[in-house]
């Protein structure tokens, strides 16, 4: 062989291995370039076909239980929508009008604000971890259907969470992420307040299990919410907030979102208040009610549960939110979280006390069943809040139904039909 035949053979090598490692690198950019634009590709989609269902349909398992309403379903969004149109073009400069307009942009708003929050689960990488429930101190079979419905619960909020989180966020809200969270440290309890499902009569039992109280009886209204007796989470250290998180029971308590809603406005507005009549009220009424009287102006009292709720759906509300009415997915953060024991306030006693068992309270000691305000009102049942719901038009149902989306998602509960 010649030499010059050899640099040839050479130089060719060296151009194809330059033309693959180029190829490659190429190559290498498109797929990059690729996987960033498709995060995964079926957790989008799912996320995509929650978004479309938000927009369009009931609960998909009221759709399960009633499939020949599906089509009027399906239809519901798109005919509420024309005849809030219709009747914003009618009434163009009254302030109904107005209001109309701003909840067809609540619509879409609160799908961004969806869309948002979903994505936003997705990137916090704790990935939902189950724990399972330490059950050493259970020693009979009377907690046995209790126990197989929080289980049930359990895996279904963990399934929920587990389609939505990736990659890790964390830190930067975790001590927000926390500061609704109350801190029993003898018995190593986390308790998520929400308020309207029992949280008086939680923070009550915390108390005793804390040695705070002798009894849960003896603790007024006023000690439990403004007594600050009782630790919160965002009190501790980044360090302190992770041990307590990583290591005690964690539990939320919830409730139907409409019911909650509803028993947040006859607390509220139903009833003298020296807090939520001037500032909530006023502002309510100033906007909302056409021709005002002075005194309803003044006072703020007499809100009705309509514009409650124009003013829980408008996108430039008057007033802020509170967290009566609060979504509990903004709470709590109950995808991030992981809950360990997911009480509802539909079965509040039973719920608590196989709780109260679990984590080794004092036998003696049995969540109490009293409601310290407005005693003798009925309780916000479903046949109080189908009540309420007639007051509302079909869509504004629609877009309070939107508006507390995830807390049903997560919870598995379903949309009353009035
Ligand atoms: C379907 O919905 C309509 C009203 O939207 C109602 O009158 C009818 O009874 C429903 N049918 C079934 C089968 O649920
Ligand atoms: C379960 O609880 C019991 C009693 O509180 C405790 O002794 C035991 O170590 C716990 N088990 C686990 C796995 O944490
Ligand atoms: C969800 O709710 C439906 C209807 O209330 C019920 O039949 C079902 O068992 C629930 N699923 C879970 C996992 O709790």
């Amino acid at each position: 062989m010649q030499p010059s035949d050899r640099v040839m053979n050479l130089r060719q090598v060296f151009v194809t291995v330059l033309m693959f490692g180029v190829a490659g690198l190429l190559l290498f950019m498109y797929l990059q370039a690729w996987i960033e634009e498709h995060p995964t590709v079926s957790g989008e989609k799912l996320q995509q076909q929650i978004i479309n269902q938000d927009s369009k349909l009931p609960h998909p398992e009221e759709l399960a239980t009633a499939p020949k309403n599906q089509s009027a379903a399906a239809n519901l969004n798109k005919r509420q929508t024309t005849v809030i149109m219709g009747r914003h073009s009618q009434e163009q400069a009254s302030p109904l009008g107005e209001i109309a307009s701003s909840l067809v942009s609540r619509l879409s708003e609160q799908q961004k604000m969806t869309k948002a929050f979903l994505k936003q689960l997705k990137q916090v990488n704790l990935p939902p971890v189950m724990r399972p429930l330490n059950k050493s101190l259970i020693k009979d079979d009377r907690w046995k259907n209790i126990d197989e419905a929080q289980e049930k619960r359990r895996y279904f909020l963990y399934d929920f969470c587990k389609k939505y989180s990736s990659e890790n966020r964390l830190r930067t809200h975790l001590v927000r992420m926390v500061s609704r969270i109350y801190v029993e440290d003898r018995h190593k309890i986390l308790y998520c307040e929400v308020p309207k499902a029992g949280c008086s009569n939680w923070k009550r039992i915390l108390m005793v299990l804390n040695g705070l109280a002798s009894s849960a009886y003896s603790i007024s209204h006023d000690a439990v919410h403004y007594g600050k007796h009782l630790k919160k989470l965002d009190s501790y250290d980044l360090k302190g907030i992770q041990t307590r998180l990583n290591t005690y029971t964690k539990t939320i308590f919830v409730r139907d979102p409409m019911e909650r809603l509803v028993s947040a406005f006859r607390d509220k507005f139903e009833h003298p208040n020296s807090y939520y009549h001037p500032v909530f009220g006023k502002a309510i009424i100033k906007k909302y009610r056409l021709n005002a009287r002075e005194e309803a102006l003044k006072t703020g009292s007499g809100v009705k549960f309509k514009e409650f709720v124009w003013y829980l759906l408008d996108s430039q509300r008057p007033v802020g939110m509170d967290i009566h009415w609060e979504q509990i997915s903004k709470l709590c953060y109950p995808c991030l979280i992981n809950y360990d024991f997911i009480g509802k306030f539909e079965t509040l006693e039973e719920d608590a006390n196989y709780f109260l068992q679990l984590i080794g309270a004092p036998a003696e000691l049995k969540f109490p069943n009293f409601k310290d305000r407005h005693s003798s009102d009925e309780r916000t049942n479903m046949e109080v809040v189908r009540q309420y719901l007639k007051e509302l038009s079909d869509t504004e149902r629609q877009l309070t139904y939107d508006f507390y989306y995830l807390d049903y998602l997560m919870f598995n509960y379903t949309m009353p039909i009035v």
